[in-house]
């Protein structure tokens, strides 16, 4: 058994304009908000309690997450005022749960922006044989330049938490799920904006703390920018495309390249899908062509039309150019 903290309160910024109007967890990815993939994920792991660390749009979150009731998890939310960075979102958010009562229950924090399929039971379990502070999860990446880089010993232990550079000295990176021990909370100022990976972490191997890493090299991506969101949608998807319930799709319609469907989308006839991540409620019209696109929910999209890498959405009047 263990508790959560989800963080997604992030402004995205590296993933405008699909962020303009929802928050970067709540991109749809293969027909569901990353969020969600996350909240199986834990949920499959045995986490009972997830708290959302919330801040840039938060209002977006609990229409489609409630309780939790409807996922069999209980769902509680935080809210930043102003973001307070990875590190203050947890505490912020670790006011919700009764640590006292915790024990040793592990608490498992998840960035809200990684689709990985490890193991996190198997992170637990090692976490706690190791009686750690902290247990990060790493991932071996080809080329290590782009990300600060975590060195571990012959036991696993972190040796150093290291910044961007030239020359790793290791491929190890943090992939962005922790298990913590009650304890390290207190360990992070309330109300202050703090980083996890530039302040925390880096103080908690100075000042001889248990940190470990956890290596297990599984399916792993960053949703961070819109080629890797794209990536990871199609990365979901067996076949020439994914469609969620309650979508009615002509016959004459080709939906190719992965695309992903959302929930009650209506598809006229001729029209071409390629490469695409549609939402919910969405309506094409005939003859409508669209290649590498981003379609926000409830956009409604008329005859006729044809887009290649864009971004459309009802809130806008014309769509905006994909990087
Ligand atoms: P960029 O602006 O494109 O870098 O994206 P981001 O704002 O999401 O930042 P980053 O990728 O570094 O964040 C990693 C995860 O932490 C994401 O899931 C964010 O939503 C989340 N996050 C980042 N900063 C905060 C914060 O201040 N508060 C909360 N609650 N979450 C945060």
């Amino acid at each position: 058994m263990a508790v959560g903290i989800l963080l997604v309160g992030g402004f995205g910024t590296r993933l405008k304009p699909l962020t303009s109007e929802t928050p970067k967890p709540m991109l749809p990815v293969a027909g569901l908000p990353v969020t969600e993939h996350q909240l199986l994920a834990a949920k499959r792991a045995g986490i009972h309690t997830l708290v959302l660390a919330t801040s840039y749009l938060s209002e977006v979150f609990t229409p489609y997450f409630g309780d939790g009731s409807k996922w069999g998890i209980k769902i509680l939310y935080a809210v930043e005022k102003e973001p307070l960075g990875t590190g203050g979102a947890i505490r912020n958010a670790a006011e919700l749960l009764d640590l006292e009562s915790l024990g040793d229950e592990p608490i498992v924090i998840f960035n809200g922006d990684v689709l990985s399929r490890h193991s996190i039971a198997e992170q637990i379990k090692f976490h706690q044989a190791k009686a750690a502070d902290a247990t990060l999860h790493l991932i071996e990446v080809d080329d290590a330049r782009a990300f600060g880089c975590v060195p571990t010993d012959s036991d696993g232990r972190v040796t150093a938490f290291l910044e961007k550079m030239d020359n790793p000295i290791t491929n190890s990176i943090n992939a962005g799920c922790y298990v913590f021990h009650p304890s390290v909370i207190d360990q992070i100022p309330l109300s202050e904006v703090v980083s996890i990976e530039r302040q925390t972490f880096p103080a908690l191997v100075g000042g001889g703390g248990l940190l470990f890493g956890y290596k297990e090299q599984a399916y792993w991506l960053d949703v961070g920018t819109p080629a890797a969101l794209f990536k990871g949608s199609r990365d979901l998807i067996d076949g020439d495309f994914h469609a969620m319930p309650g979508c009615t799709i002509d016959p004459t319609a080709r939906i190719i390249g992965k695309s992903s469907i959302g929930r009650n989308v209506k598809i006229g006839s001729g029209v071409l899908i390629d490469d695409c991540i549609i939402g919910d409620d969405v309506v094409i019209g005939d003859g409508v062509s669209l290649s590498h696109c981003f379609i926000l929910h409830k956009t409604l999209i008329t005859a006729g039309v044809e887009k290649s890498r864009h971004y459309l959405s009802t809130a806008i009047s014309e769509p905006i150019n994909l990087p």
